[in-house]
């Protein structure tokens, strides 16, 4: 099927990416000019895992291309995925202006009736202001879209591996046809008809997703449901280490227990830091604020947004009864951005750490497999580091914001030789606090025994 991709963010980038990469032609447009030029000399601009791969593929197979012209990506196409951004005002509802723009383009760029399919995320009821958008800003041509919400459920770092083996698909429609044509376009995908870049021998057996077909408003229902109970989630273990650490039990054991049982579930109860990024956090905000219009206090979501916003307090709590005086200190920061496996920064607690540390007079020094440039464009004043090694050389503290398996791996001997004070706090709970013990550093962590340092233990 013909398809077009508004938008190449990580959402769209993959979208197209992956229906191409499962037979379809697709081409993708973005208002930024550059990023479609960057893009049709075979550069990725962002850091997703495999996803270099299956758009080489792609671009040598043909099934991509790349247009700055929207309308001629509209006209080429019988299906077409909104995938542009939809960022929080400061009121914590969604900025749906660039929906509302690409609505307007469709309508008037379109030659034929096209199926428009929302992916970004939105609050409940855009689509069915998309499709009076549609309407509206189509009077003239007399033309006619339907539309579908499709929500992601894309997680960055895995998106590649999510998109081509989902869960679940779900297509919210008003029609059987436009539940049709989805289940069309993501059939390659349901039955596996595809070169996986993530398995390269054979991807694992397991049953087909379910496609489920919904309503417009319960789609995107769905996606601020999950992801807010997923923050809510972290927020529960968040709080339960702080329980953990006043009365002596540990969160790791207590979590992982819990876990076990099938209704609870073991991901998304890992303590530490808190969750950051471009989507919990506002999309626990939208919909708290959506619940709000609709005359719904949801408290407990609230609540999960205060929990998260302390993190970073209870973060620096730690280093200050380790370091005592910050001001003049030199400190590493290991991880920049807001989760491992991807370059993305925004709204990343490790950031927020740097920028507290600089104010407090630090002097900081960071590193990160992969997210150092954009780190550099935000907080330029910090010292960064290629090398995580030189990074915390003759470091008085080392602070651990993002949960690399590289930093996991690191020669912790080499690590405590190199440091001028072995002195690790641990946001992302990625050390054994055994080991730290057997290395003699001090280790500080979330929901764990404090572990002192022999000289430590001398001073008491
Ligand atoms: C999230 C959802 O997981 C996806 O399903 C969804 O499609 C996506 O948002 C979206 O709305 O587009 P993502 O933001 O990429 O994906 O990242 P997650 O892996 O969910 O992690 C979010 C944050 O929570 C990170 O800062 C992570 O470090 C933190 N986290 C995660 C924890 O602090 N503890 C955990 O146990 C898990």
């Amino acid at each position: 099927m013909k398809l077009a991709v508004i938008g190449c963010g990580y959402v769209g980038l993959v979208t197209g990416a992956c229906l191409a990469e499962a037979g379809h032609d697709v081409v993708c447009t973005d208002i930024d000019a550059d990023r479609i030029a960057q893009l049709q000399s075979g550069n990725v601009p962002i850091y997703e895992h495999h996803l270099d791969k299956v758009l080489e593929s792609v671009r040598r197979s043909g099934q991509i291309s790349y247009t700055a012209d929207a309308g001629d990506a509209i006209r080429a196409s019988e299906a077409i995925f909104i995938c542009v951004g939809t960022p929080p005002k400061d009121n914590g509802d969604a900025d749906l202006s660039a929906i509302d723009n690409v609505a307007r383009q469709i309508a008037t760029e379109a030659r034929s009736s096209k199926l428009v399919i929302e992916k970004s995320t939105v609050p409940a009821r855009t689509g069915l202001e998309l499709r009076r958008a549609l309407s509206a800003y189509s009077r003239n041509s007399g033309l006619t879209f339907r539309v579908v919400s499709n929500p992601e459920f894309l997680r960055e770092g895995t998106a590649v591996e999510d998109f081509l083996h989902p869960d679940r698909i779900v297509v919210g429609v008003e029609d059987d046809s436009s539940a049709a044509q989805m289940r069309e376009i993501y059939r390659p995908i349901l039955e596996r008809k595809f070169r996986c870049p993530v398995h390269e021998d054979a991807c694992p057996a397991g049953p087909e997703a379910p496609l489920l077909v919904t309503t417009i408003n319960s789609a995107e229902l769905i996606k601020h449901a999950s992801n807010s109970f997923l923050a809510l989630k972290i927020s529960y273990a968040n709080a339960l280490a702080d329980i953990c650490e006043r009365i002596g039990a540990d969160v790791h054991e207590v979590t992982h227990a819990m876990g076990l049982d099938p209704r609870i579930g073991g991901q998304f109860l890992q303590a530490g830091l808190g969750f950051g990024g471009f989507c919990f956090p506002k999309d626990l905000q939208a919909f708290v604020h959506l619940a709000g219009t609709v005359g719904v206090d949801f408290e407990i979501l609230k609540a999960a947004e205060r929990v998260n916003k302390q993190r970073i307090d209870r973060f620096l709590e730690k280093v200050h009864q380790a370091l005592w005086v910050v001001k003049g200190k030199r400190v590493a920061i290991l991880g920049l951005a807001f989760k491992a496996n991807t370059d993305d920064v925004r709204f990343s607690p490790a950031l927020e750490v740097a920028r507290r540390m600089l104010a407090e007079g630090a002097d900081v020094h960071a590193t990160d497999p992969e997210a150092i440039s954009r780190a550099e464009a935000i907080l330029p004043q910090v010292a960064y580091h290629r090398d995580p090694y030189d990074a915390l050389r003759d470091a008085e503290a080392l602070l651990i914001c993002t949960e690399w398996d590289e930093f996991r791996q690191l020669d912790w001997e080499r690590v405590a030789k190199l440091m001028a004070r072995r002195l690790v706090i641990d946001g992302r709970n990625l050390c054994s606090p055994a080991r730290m013990r057997e290395l003699d550093f001090e280790y500080f962590s979330f929901g764990r025994e404090l572990v002192r340092s022999s000289r430590m233990e001398a001073a008491r």
